[in-house]
């Protein structure tokens, strides 16, 4: 059998000698959704992190393979030339590079075998462009610079139409986007999904999931992954909030009650 696309197991990670991840377990196969739920400060944006290589975030037990590959020593734009693509909880401004440029770089970068000069990306930018409706002249914009939540978010799926990842990893695609914006990002999401590309949703909102539905439903509490399910988990976390969830499962307190101060 072929290797999974993404196998993640008995992760331990730290932020500054704190412990956030404590054990975590997920698999992930090209062609699935799995959408990432928890409370405030249970390390799911940590775990965004700590798969894409960010500094600060120390593996200090377990394994994660991509395609069967050891990534946890690969510099994060070793991860990235392998396919695998982070979408920000709070994108970052990029002062002085226009969105075209920034993205072509990128795209030449991930696809040395496949090397577009100017014109050539720009049309092939237009495919993406029609295909996503984006407002052409968020392109030509410095990346992030003055763009509202929505545009940020918009501009995050036009980057994964164009650099097409088989690792997708979306932190919060929903926060702070309008019911039509959400829609619209969410529309994205679904025109780009195939058998090709893994995704892994972090998100707040069952809202959000009634727009992609994800193939598997995650909880993360207290640093591992507590409990899987279908689409009926996120209704049922829903209706009795992770508290209760926790709870029914015999959780810990501490596991499920937000830390003070723990959510960044
Ligand atoms: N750079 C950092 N320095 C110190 N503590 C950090 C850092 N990054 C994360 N943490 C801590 O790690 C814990 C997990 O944070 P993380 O951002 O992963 O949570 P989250 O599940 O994404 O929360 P949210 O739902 O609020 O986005 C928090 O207690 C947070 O304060
Ligand atoms: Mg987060």
């Amino acid at each position: 059998m072929a290797d999974p696309l993404l196998q993640i197991e008995d992760l331990h990670a730290t932020v500054e000698d704190r412990e956030i991840l404590k054990g975590l377990n997920l698999t992930v196969d090209k062609g699935e959704i799995h959408a990432l739920m928890g409370p405030n400060g249970s390390g799911k944006s940590t775990l965004a992190y700590v798969l894409m290589g960010r500094p600060g975030y120390e593996v200090t037990r377990g394994k994660v393979l991509y395609k069967g590959e050891d990534i946890l020593g690969l510099a994060p734009d070793e991860r990235a030339q392998r396919g695998i693509f982070l979408a920000f909880q709070y994108p970052t401004e990029v002062p002085g590079v226009s969105v075209v440029n920034f993205l072509r770089t990128a795209y030449n970068t991930i696809h040395p075998d496949d090397e577009k000069s100017a014109i050539a990306f720009r049309m092939y930018l237009q495919e993406k462009i029609d295909l996503l409706e984006i407002p052409e002249e968020l392109v030509d914009r410095y990346v992030n610079q003055g763009f509202s939540g929505g545009e940020k978010k918009r501009n995050e799926i036009l980057q994964m139409a164009v650099l097409r990842p088989e690792l997708a990893i979306m932190d919060e695609t929903d926060s702070g986007l309008d019911i039509d914006a959400l829609r619209h990002v969410s529309e994205g999401v679904n025109k780009l999904m195939s058998d090709d590309i893994g995704v892994i949703l972090i998100t707040h909102y069952q809202r959000l999931l009634n727009y992609i539905r994800p193939h598997f439903v995650h909880v993360l509490m207290g640093g591992r992954i507590v409990t899987s399910g279908g689409f009926d988990l996120a209704e049922r976390l829903e209706a009795e909030g992770y508290a209760g969830l926790g709870q029914e499962l015999g959780l810990a307190r501490e596991e499920y009650v937000e830390e003070e101060g723990a959510a960044v």
